[in-house]
């Protein structure tokens, strides 16, 4: 039996891509404050704010391409059953080649209809939305991103495929945002091995299971930790 690994990402595993992270001195949230582009009172008082913030973020997520972390994470499907949970609203996962992928905060490349969640729409071109862009029911399209605020749909399918796991790996991740953090509450008991790759000191003070962390970024701990694994498992 393949074991079944998930992987449960955060902003750093895109750092080596390029891409900022939010808390780290240089992070995204140094030089924007979250309540005037990341809540549903800034998207509906300040539209024209968040509108442009969400076409930057997605303008430079074109250029970026993934690194040897994201695809060490995609070659584990060689031997094993692996699901990634990102918080990441990049698809640099499913460029690493990567094919079960849960977006808890969402997706850049995505679009929605600001009164019906369900009607969803692929940016196919470009980055671009335009302010007046409307959906198919007339109302007017949002970036499809789980703001500061908002319920994150994805989470109860997170904890069910957690709770599934005989691994759990963590990459880059201050474990700071909730409920996104808790999901390493939810592995199925004391006994799941946790492992953690992160270049600094995410919040790891509540977990009671066996952790190991490699204070690497994820673009070197990544491959050494999945090289460890493949000896281990791998047929
Ligand atoms: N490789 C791996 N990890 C790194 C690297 C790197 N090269 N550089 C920094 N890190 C680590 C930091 O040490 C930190 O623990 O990445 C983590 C980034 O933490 P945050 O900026 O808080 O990002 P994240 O945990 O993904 O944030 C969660 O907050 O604002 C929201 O919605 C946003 O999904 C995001 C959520």
């Amino acid at each position: 039996m393949k074991p079944r690994i998930v992987v449960f990402t955060g902003a750093g595993v895109s750092a080596d891509s390029g891409i900022s992270t939010f808390r780290d001195s240089d992070g995204l949230w140094a030089n924007y404050r979250i309540e005037d582009v990341c809540t549903p009172e800034a998207l509906r008082h300040n539209r024209a704010t968040v509108i442009e913030f969400y076409n930057m973020r997605r303008r430079e997520s074109l250029t970026k391409k993934p690194n040897a972390g994201h695809l060490a994470i995609a070659s584990m499907e060689e031997w094993a059953d692996v699901t990634v949970i990102t918080q990441n609203v990049d698809n640099l996962h499913e460029q690493a080649g990567s094919q079960r992928v849960v977006h808890l905060h969402g997706e850049l490349m995505k679009l929605r209809s600001e009164r019906n969640p369900e009607l969803i729409y692929d940016i196919n071109d470009g980055w671009e939305q335009s302010l007046d862009a409307r959906a198919e029911d007339g109302a007017l399209l949002r970036p499809h991103i789980v703001f500061f605020g908002e319920s994150v749909p994805m989470f109860d399918t997170a904890c069910k495929i957690v709770s599934a796991a005989d691994i759990l790996i963590v990459v880059g991740t201050s474990l700071a945002v909730y409920p996104a953090a808790s999901l390493v509450f939810y592995v199925r008991d004391r006994q799941v091995p946790i492992y953690l790759v992160d270049p600094g000191e995410p919040d790891t003070a509540m977990i009671r299971n066996p952790l190991t962390h490699i204070k690497e970024r994820g673009a070197v701990g990544v491959p050494q930790l999945v090289e460890m694994l493949r000896n281990e498992f791998a047929k």
